[in-house]
């Protein structure tokens, strides 16, 4: 009987535990065994293997606490950023537990870092990888979704909302500061979906003299002249440099004469957990699908990628996903981050052209 491992590896995303379920639910109607990996390819190297699957009178079946689990946060495997993985020898003794135990492939969930290490095993060892993207950064290039963005965005959207209702009670500026370390997308996203005033992104490289200036003109523009609006939103992704505290104390500074409060919140962790929207496991089924196909096809060094906007990707069995060669998602990936990447500059300009909302 074949055999096929997971794992889920770097930040945590809602929506992967729907795809380890969609994962050993497709391979065990295909009579295939699935292996879970705990804490991501640390788990790999120390061979924390665990049974998704089992034995049942008609073939195999996922075991029964994967029905309940896919439907929550987090990541039921556990999951680690490996610095052991980053060296060859590493990934050396990670193939070789998975050639012992006769494993036919590998699955990897997760963010940028995870599929880069899927790329260096899969280039070194005879067992075909198939990467998932997850992180809720959504800084992973070739697809214009990963799992978990969706969930993230809903949680930001509806804090945003709860901060607007008494942010404009009391006429006030509020910056919230939402997770990205490198990526602007969900501050982008949110800005608009919660009509923010103003996005900070880290894509933009303004100086902090620059996005001080301009946020302190904009609160004023808007609460001290003009009557009629009651709040002032500010969406800062975590990568923009200058901390949420320290820009509200200089805003603040800026506007001393003025009565005017500023406020910053920051989302932080909370953004990152709690059950998966309808999307995020919509997205988790039809990925997983296609990486247990990929799988079972011998495909190696692959990335499944859903409604993809850029060309050179492998078609599917499903219209919307694609598999692309890592490779060229790690290109796209690194100029997505640099603001070079035509999706950035797109997505920038749609955020301003629908809601008018000032980037910096
Ligand atoms: O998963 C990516 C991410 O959410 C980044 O946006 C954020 O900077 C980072 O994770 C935080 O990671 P940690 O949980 O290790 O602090």
């Amino acid at each position: 009987m074949d055999t096929i491992g997971v794992l889920t590896s770097g930040g945590d995303a809602p929506g992967m535990n729907a795809a380890i379920r969609a994962v050993a639910k497709v391979a065990s109607a295909r009579n295939v065994r699935v292996l879970g990996i705990e804490r991501g390819y640390d788990g790999l190297i120390d061979g924390r293997f665990r049974q998704l699957t089992r034995a049942v009178s008609w073939g195999m079946a996922p075991i029964g606490a994967l029905q309940s689990e896919g439907n929550k946060g987090g990541t039921m495997l556990g999951t680690a950023r490996s610095s052991r993985f980053l060296a060859p020898e590493g990934r050396q003794e990670a193939s070789n537990r998975l050639q012992s135990l006769g494993v036919r492939g590998l699955i990897v969930i997760g963010g940028n870092g995870s599929v880069a290490g899927a790329h260096h095993m899969a280039i070194e060892s005879p067992i075909p990888i198939v990467a998932i993207p997850a992180s809720i950064d959504n800084d992973i290039g070739c697809t214009s979704d990963a799992i978990g963005v969706d969930t993230a965005l809903n949680t930001i959207v509806e804090a945003c909302d709860r901060i607007s209702d008494t942010a404009q009670s009391l006429k006030r500026a509020f910056v919230v500061e939402v997770m990205g370390r490198q990526s602007g997308y969900l501050a982008m996203s949110a800005a608009v979906a919660s009509a923010a005033d103003a996005v900070l992104i880290p894509e933009h490289q303004s100086t902090e003299e620059e996005i001080v200036d301009s946020i302190a003109e904009l609160i004023h523009r808007n609460l001290a002249t003009e009557r009629a609006k009651r709040l002032v939103l500010i969406i800062k992704a975590e990568g923009v440099s200058i901390p949420t505290d320290r820009l509200v104390s200089e805003i603040e500074a800026r506007l001393l004469d003025t009565n005017i409060d500023v406020r910053g919140v920051v989302l932080g962790h909370i953004v990152r957990g709690g059950a998966p929207s309808f999307h995020d496991r919509m997205l988790a089924g039809r990925l997983g699908l296609v990486a247990v196909e990929a799988i079972m096809n011998g495909i190696t060094d692959h990335m499944t990628a859903w409604r993809t906007t850029v060309s050179g990707g492998r078609l599917t069995s499903d219209p919307m996903v694609e598999l692309f060669p890592i490779t060229d998602v790690l290109n796209e990936t690194e100029a997505l981050l640099d603001g070079s990447s035509e999706i950035t500059k797109r997505r920038i300009r749609r955020m301003e052209d629908i809601q008018g909302v000032l980037a910096l």
